[in-house]
């Protein structure tokens, strides 16, 4: 799927999507939530819905009970929501839609999810995240960061694009079925920089686009990726997916199979949603 991305962006530019104006939040879990994520290093997202004009919800399958439950209490208040989904329970609620193709993994769909926030909140930027999906250089970045993270337990931080470093965390957990984590800076240099002392089974990586990400790369002697606009984030959401099926490989595990999560997911929908 990975190797397919700038066939499902072109799919993704196809959709209409609605135009919007004033304060704005975004949300959902996992592989649909982290499109928010993303996009705030480009957009100024207000982080309590109880500020916001619009309400964006992200859910591929529309099914997932946080998701719904957050909708549901957006509805009550008065907010005018829209989804970006592939249907489900989601698609029945009076939401304004962006329905996207279903039948993928989350984490395979992200164009189908991402593209469509970009072309709402920041439309100037679909032809960089579109010129960025390049399969060849992303597989070459991953392999070369794959060859470090063997053996090792892959932790990855930054500030403006932390939205990039939950992604890598995200897709390396879920394919691979391989513990990472991220982290956010400046607060680490505040608490987990000290845990370095005996951090030799962690493979620190810091996605920098400040001096001060600088400063946390040299305190845990991580390896720096410097990210500077949309096109890098791009190609390296793309490496994230190739880095995480490749990692997947050498486990031996089935990138396209979840356990854990479905039955977490059956377990909080009886909690109740
Ligand atoms: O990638 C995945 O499969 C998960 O992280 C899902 O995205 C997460 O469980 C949320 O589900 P959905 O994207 O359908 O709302």
């Amino acid at each position: 799927m990975y190797e397919d991305w700038d066939r499902l962006y072109a799919e993704a530019n196809l959709l209409n999507v609605p135009r919007m104006e004033g304060e704005i939040s975004c949300f959902g879990m996992g592989g649909s939530g982290v499109v928010c994520d993303i996009l705030s290093a480009f957009y100024p997202l207000v982080k309590d819905m109880k500020f916001a004009d619009v309400v964006i919800a992200v859910s591929y399958s529309g099914n997932t009970t946080e998701t719904l439950q957050v909708v549901r209490r957006a509805l009550s208040m008065g907010k005018r929501v829209i989804a970006i989904t592939s249907g489900g329970i989601l698609s029945t609620l009076p939401v304004e839609k962006v329905l996207v193709r279903g039948g993928e993994q989350p984490r395979y769909a992200f164009p189908l999810l991402f593209l469509p926030l970009v072309k709402m909140l920041r439309p100037d930027l679909v032809r960089e995240v579109i010129d960025g999906v390049n399969a060849m250089e992303a597989k070459r970045v991953a392999e070369d960061l794959l060859s470090h993270v063997r053996g090792k337990i892959p932790v990855f931080y930054a500030s403006t694009y932390l939205g990039l470093a939950k992604r890598f965390k995200q897709e390396i957990n879920e394919n691979a079925k391989y513990p990472a984590f991220f982290g956010e800076i400046p607060e680490v240099n505040h608490n987990e920089v000290e845990g370095y002392a005996h951090g030799d089974s962690l493979y620190p990586v810091v996605f920098s686009s400040s001096e001060v990400d600088e400063v946390t790369a040299r305190l845990v002697n991580a390896r720096v990726i410097r990210v500077s606009g949309m096109r890098d984030v791009s190609l390296l959401i793309q490496s994230a997916g190739f880095l995480s099926v490749m990692l997947a490989r050498e486990m031996g595990e089935d990138p396209t199979k979840l356990t854990r999560i479905p039955e977490g997911r059956r377990l909080v929908e009886r909690i109740g949603g």
